[in-house]
């Protein structure tokens, strides 16, 4: 049963599992068996979603943690976005792959594209769960993309709403906010 706040549940844990399976093919079959994917989660939103992935993935990879704290300003401005942990590993001459929780208005992976592609990776390439492609802003390549959702609010299987939902199964919609979020 879903607890309080959560009004409906728009992607359960079957449907979750069975689409991350179906990205990681897709992953695949774009990258060499015989050549390390550097993997790069964003932190938090993404860390229970890069888990999933990575287990379905035959790919050979490596795994890092980059963290962003983004305070947007509005749908089209981009707001500040701070680099709060950067990468410990080089990824220079590396096939990256971004793996994003959920792409909003884009500037979250606009920037990362931009500071990452700058480090002359081989690839720079974009896993998304989630994307709300009616809130984008700036242009953000995403190569694999879970769900395509409306402009709704949700939470679970790692994205939060003030600190709290991460922990859901699945993916539900917020029935009633007592901050505005944005
Ligand atoms: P963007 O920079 O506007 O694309 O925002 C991306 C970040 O905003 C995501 O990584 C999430 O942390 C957060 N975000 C955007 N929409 C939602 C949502 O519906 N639920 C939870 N977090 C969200």
């Amino acid at each position: 049963m879903a607890p309080p706040g959560i009004r409906t549940i728009l992607f359960t844990a079957n449907q979750i599992r069975d689409r991350v399976g179906e990205l990681a093919c897709e992953i695949d079959k774009d990258h060499r068996p015989d050549e390390p994917v550097q993997v790069v989660a964003v932190l938090k939103g993404s860390f229970v979603f890069v888990a999933d992935l990575i287990r379905a993935m035959r790919t050979p990879l490596t795994l890092d943690f980059i963290a962003i704290a983004s305070y947007s300003a509005g749908t089209t401005s981009p707001g500040e976005i701070q680099l709060l942990k950067d990468l410990d590993s080089k990824i220079e001459g590396r096939p990256v792959l971004i793996v994003e929780d959920i792409v909003d208005t884009g500037h979250t992976l606009h920037y990362l594209h931009n500071i990452l592609g700058a480090r002359a990776p081989k690839s720079l390439r974009t896993a998304c769960l989630l994307t709300k492609p009616s809130r984008r802003a700036v242009t953000a390549p995403i190569d694999y993309a879970g769900f395509e959702i409306e402009d709704r609010f949700v939470v679970g299987y790692g994205l939060d709403y003030r600190e709290q939902f991460r922990q859901l199964p699945y993916i539900g919609i917020l029935d009633e906010l007592t901050e505005p979020l944005r």
